[in-house]
């Protein structure tokens, strides 16, 4: 696998898969590539892969904006911090978080002890334009999506930050930002 920063043989890939010893958790904004890098990174490392917002609709057979519309955000955020209690204590994985489960103080604090938590960041302008891209989005469709996510990236920075791996996801391949993933975990392990 080529990369121009970053290389990494199969074998140091394997290598350092058998030293990780708790979850992968990637946090950060909605639209910043969570689900896709999660699955990527997964793939090369043989983990199995989680959306912790996928396993809340699978436990409540509904989708995330049915959730918010007939119950509310606190209560989405009480089945979010049931399913990644159970996710993080499950055998190794990598998991995608949704973009506000590390801004829950439980939430993070299960993620920050059990995880080895990864905030996947990358700039305002690319955030609305993927974010663009589906219409599933229950905070996003009372207002206009740039002050929205500006807002949200703001405020919720200072969680973010407490991740103890920071990576910026700007334009190019998912590749590269998942081979610059193994390599931060590699070196902070
Ligand atoms: C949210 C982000 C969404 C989803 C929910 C709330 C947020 O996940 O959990 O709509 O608070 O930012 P993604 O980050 O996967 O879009």
């Amino acid at each position: 696998m080529t990369n121009p920063a970053i290389q990494l043989s199969d074998a140091e890939i394997d290598a350092l898969a058998r030293r990780i010893d708790r979850p992968v958790v990637l946090v950060g904004m909605m639209g910043v590539g969570k689900s896709t890098v999660g699955r990527k990174l997964a793939t090369l490392l043989h983990l199995p892969f989680a959306d912790a917002d996928e396993a809340i609709e699978k436990a409540a057979r509904m989708s995330v904006s049915e959730i918010f519309e007939r119950f509310g955000e606190a209560y989405f955020r009480d089945g979010e911090r049931r399913v990644i209690a159970r996710l993080v204590n499950d055998r190794p994985a990598v998991i995608a978080t949704g973009g506000g489960a590390f801004c829950q103080d439980e939430t993070r604090t299960l993620i920050l002890e059990k995880a080895i938590p990864i905030w996947l960041d990358c700039d305002t302008a690319a955030l609305v334009e993927r974010v663009g891209r589906k219409d599933t989005r229950p905070l996003l469709r009372n207002g206009d999506p740039h002050e929205i996510i500006s807002r949200l990236k703001r405020e919720r920075e200072p969680f973010y930050r407490q991740a103890p791996i920071h990576i910026l996801s700007e334009a190019g391949p998912h590749q590269h930002t998942v081979l610059r993933i193994l390599k931060a975990i590699d070196q902070w392990l």
